[in-house]
């Protein structure tokens, strides 16, 4: 079947990729989908176990980093669109072992780039109804201070969006005017990324966007961030370890939020525009995590907020930024996009799917789950 058009997803194994391949592969079936990961620790195939048979979907087990085999597969697949997710994504990793930041985010982004210049270079049409639409971050913008208008209680709501739910810890938001500040290894890669997704636009004519989104919760995220993890442990009865005193401030958005704004902008977005995406949902570290306990102990039937005492404040992590606020009023704004969950109603659905899918939480922390997959995907 002659499909209306072959998308390259990058990353889709992981944590946001995996809603993204499944919200395109469903959404639109004469779409073909190949998702290109390398399933390094973070890329789990089970996350897509519902729609891997799925006519319209193929995986293929790749490194960007890799440019020739890259090429061929924009080739053999016609690849007219591609939305770049693969990446290291961890923070407290990059500060541990910053080079394999640098070549992944930096080095992978600039061969997936280059590899469809070529190719798209090649082809009759160049680079008509072709698009390279970038995931990015907020942290390329760097950290933000807590603050607030005089005689006013932090949080405070304020009227930058149409939600009523606007909690804000300070008066300065990241829009996309905002000048690139990265403080971490991590967001210094995707820094760099970005900016070699933008020269690709200016220098070659090459359709691209770049959207940088606030902190995502929601199915599937690797137990090494805040929300899984802390979750996992709650269960366990393990110890919550809280950076610092806990008052670092972060923008929450419900994953699959991301992937509908992923989906609008991919179609409606202005080529060469940034956008901002994000919930307008600030929450200190201590405040989200008391109210992730006390989530687990109701749904586990225990008393709630009988594991407070789990809280266990430890060395802060280096450089660790203040505070995360985006201004998506662009998107919705141009766009009409708006988070589509309260973050009550999105805590509680993410609480219960972990607590439900523990088999799926087991594989990862007892190790297996590499080990099969490498084993099951040995040599394709
Ligand atoms: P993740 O770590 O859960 O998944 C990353 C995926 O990329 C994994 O499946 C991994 O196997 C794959 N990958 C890594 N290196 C690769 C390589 N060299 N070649 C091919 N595949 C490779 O990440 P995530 O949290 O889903 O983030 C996805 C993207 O969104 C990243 O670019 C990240 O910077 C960005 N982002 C994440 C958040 C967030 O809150 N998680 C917020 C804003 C932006
Ligand atoms: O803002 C978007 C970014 O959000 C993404 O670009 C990153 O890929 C993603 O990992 C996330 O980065 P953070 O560093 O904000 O997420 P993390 O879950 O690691 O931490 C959230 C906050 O919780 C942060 O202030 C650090 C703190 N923290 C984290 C962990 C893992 C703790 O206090 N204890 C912990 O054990």
């Amino acid at each position: 079947m002659a499909y209306k058009r072959n998308l390259l997803i990058t990353g889709g194994a992981g944590f946001i990729g995996s809603h993204v391949v499944r919200l395109f592969v469903t959404k639109y079936p004469d779409y073909r989908i190949i998702n290109l990961d390398k399933l390094t620790y973070a890329g789990n195939l089970a996350n897509l176990s519902d729609i891997e048979q799925a006519p319209n979907y193929t995986f293929v087990r790749g490194d960007i980093c890799d440019f020739e085999a890259v090429g061929e597969l924009m080739q053999r697949y016609e690849i007219d669109g591609i939305i770049h997710l693969a990446a290291e994504s961890h923070v407290d990793r990059s500060i541990r072992d910053p080079f394999t930041f640098a070549r992944t985010n930096v080095l992978g982004t600039l061969s997936l780039l280059e590899a469809a210049r070529r190719y798209w270079e090649s082809r009759p049409e160049r680079f008509e109804g072709k698009l390279f639409y970038h995931i990015s971050t907020d942290e390329v913008y760097g950290a933000l201070e807590l603050s607030h208008p005089e005689g006013v209680e932090p949080p405070f709501t304020t009227t930058a969006s149409s939600s009523e739910h606007h909690l804000a810890y300070g008066t300065e938001f990241f829009y996309e005017t905002t000048k690139y500040n990265p403080h971490s290894p991590y967001s210094a890669s995707k820094a760099s990324s970005d900016h070699f997704v933008r020269a690709y636009h200016d220098t070659y004519g090459m359709p691209t966007l770049v959207t940088n989104c606030s902190n995502n919760y929601g199915p599937y995220q690797f137990p090494e961030k805040l929300i899984p993890l802390f979750i996992n442990n709650i269960r366990h009865r393990k110890p919550l370890p809280v950076y610092g005193k806990g008052e670092n401030v972060r923008d929450w958005l419900y994953v699959e939020d991301h992937a509908r704004a992923i989906d609008l902008i991919f179609h409606r977005g202005k080529v060469a525009e940034t956008y901002n995406i994000g919930g307008f949902n600030e929450w200190k570290n201590i405040d989200l995590i008391k109210v992730v306990i006390k989530t687990v102990d109701r749904l586990l039937g225990r008393t709630e907020g009988e594991d407070l005492d789990l809280i266990t404040y430890v060395t802060d992590r280096p450089g660790h930024d203040m505070r995360y606020a985006i201004d998506s009023s662009k998107l919705q704004r141009e766009l009409g996009w708006e988070p589509s969950l309260q973050f009550e109603e999105g805590i509680e659905k993410t609480v219960r799917w972990y607590l439900d899918n523990q088999a799926w939480m087991d594989n990862i922390t007892s190790g297996d789950y590499e080990k099969y997959y490498d084993e099951m995907y040995r040599g394709r």
